[in-house]
């Protein structure tokens, strides 16, 4: 089957050109002006952006937390995504405590196994070198394509490693070419903040975050950051979400130092205040590092456009209201964290970052598309619109207007973090290695479409 996209503009992180694309099989082919080629089928994008499918480096989708498991599975959630622009993601599968990483990966592809819809690596999370993985074992996930390792340096006793754990791992991924990733927030701290705000009879959502203070996030981040550094390993801080946590990035990476950081689409758009919405509203701000003041977000907005931030993700983890966040009714350490978001990145990073003119085209395309890939192993197949990369595809309307809304979205949440918001341009058609996967509002391939994908090693090239 080839495709001929037409007149489209095309947008790479570097480039903005208005040309024809030329699909053969699963991979672009050609990209010029007025392409004289005969394809089975020619699609008029005259007006519309072609842009390099988003590519989402942090989610959570059928993972077990907080009590509950996450409300998405392979399925809804990467239908979600497909419907939201994002072609490819990279999935944390959680290693259990007595696990080895064999045990723990054989799970997460098993939760994949005839329901993906796109395509999807895994990182690895490590949470028990004792009785479960041992390092050895670790040193080996990269040739087996799994070329990042997480560590929670939060969430105490059910996720958190010590610092030991986390050095430990950093001198593994030395040598393997593994990325470290870190959730950098002061887990110690934390619980002890968390159980006397409970012992003082606090209970509500915004106890979530006055007990994490963005000054633990700050700590954590500078302590990793030096353990990496001390290790030579390289360094990625997730979910970023105040000042105190971008300037010792910012300071690493002006020291040349191999560290990176992404934020969450939410954390440019919901704020402390957003916890007292009432009769438990505030449960669907509740995530992990949490919601700041709004003035935060500026800080956000500017390190995205000056790369002290790489990456903007969603740290999609989504649960329902009713029936998931209400297991926290009468204790807010109960609520499960997380939110969804997977749907909703390209169209709020498009409208409030391009169309409010904080981002360029370019840069939008960098942040969720081009340096995920390169970050995290997948480039130059994915990330960018290049002959011989994989025809992963958006064709986006900039000037089609949408209300978002969960009586609209696709994942199974009963809420979205922006109902009623207003967004201009949207997406008409995603493609992935070729296949037309969402067209005219309706999902056009079935489960298992979607492929696992091997990464390279960090700093290595996807061929
Ligand atoms: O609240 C969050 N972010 N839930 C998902 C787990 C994590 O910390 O990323
Ligand atoms: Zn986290
Ligand atoms: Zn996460």
């Amino acid at each position: 089957m080839s495709v001929l996209i037409r007149n489209g503009r095309v947008v790479t992180a570097a480039d903005s050109t208005v040309a024809d694309v030329f699909v053969d099989g699963d991979k672009v082919a050609l990209i010029g002006a007025r392409l004289d080629v005969e394809a089975d089928r020619e699609i008029d994008a005259t007006g519309k952006y072609v842009l390099p499918g988003a590519i989402d480096p942090h989610t959570h989708l059928d993972m077990p937390f907080g009590g509950t498991v996450t409300i998405d599975d392979v399925t809804s959630g990467q239908t979600a995504a497909a419907f939201g622009g994002t072609t490819c993601h990279v999935d944390f599968c959680i290693q259990g405590r007595g696990q080895s990483f064999a045990e723990a990966l054989a799970g997460w592809h098993g939760k994949r196994e005839g329901k993906a819809i796109i395509d999807n690596g895994f990182h690895i999370a490590v949470t028990d070198l004792e009785e479960g993985g041992s390092l050895e074992e670790l040193a080996t996930l990269p040739e087996q394509g799994i070329t990042s390792y997480k560590l929670f340096m939060a969430y105490k006793g059910v996720l958190m490693v010590d610092d030991e754990t986390l050095f430990r791992t950093m001198e593994v991924a030395t040598k393997t070419g593994a990325l470290v990733m870190v959730h950098a927030e002061n887990g110690d701290a934390i619980d002890v903040l968390v159980r006397e705000a409970l012992a003082a009879g606090h209970t509500e959502p915004r106890y979530h975050a006055l007990t994490r203070p963005p000054e633990l996030e700050g700590e954590a981040t500078h302590r990793a950051i030096a353990l990496a550094h001390i290790a030579g390993a390289p360094l990625y801080v997730v979910h970023v979400t105040c000042k105190d946590a971008v300037d010792p990035i910012a300071a690493a990476r002006a020291k040349g130092w191999d560290v990176w950081g992404e934020t969450c689409t939410q954390y440019f758009f919901t704020d402390i205040t957003d916890l007292d919405e009432p009769d438990f509203g505030g449960a669907k701000y509740v995530f992990s590092p949490p919601v700041r003041e709004a003035w935060h977000q500026a800080v956000l907005w500017d390190a995205v456009r000056t790369d002290a931030l790489s990456a903007i993700s969603t740290d999609h983890c989504a649960f329902t209201l009713s029936g998931q966040k209400t297991l926290g009714k009468d204790d807010f350490s109960k609520i499960p964290n997380g939110a969804p978001g997977l749907e909703d990145r390209l169209r709020m990073i498009h409208h409030f970052g391009v169309n409010e003119g904080r981002l360029s085209l370019n840069r939008m395309v960098e942040l969720l598309s081009t340096n995920p890939a390169k970050l995290f192993g997948l480039y130059p197949r994915k990330g960018t619109i290049a002959p011989g990369s994989d025809a992963d595809l958006v064709i986006f309307d900039p000037t089609r207007k949408t209300t978002i809304s969960a009586a609209t979205q696709h994942s199974k949440s009963d809420y979205t973090l922006y109902e009623g918001t207003e967004v201009t341009g949207d997406v008409d058609l995603t493609m992935i290695r070729g296949t037309v996967v969402v067209e005219d509002g309706e999902l056009k391939v079935e489960p298992g479409f979607g492929q696992f994908v091997k990464r390279a090693k960090f700093g290595e090239q996807l061929l």
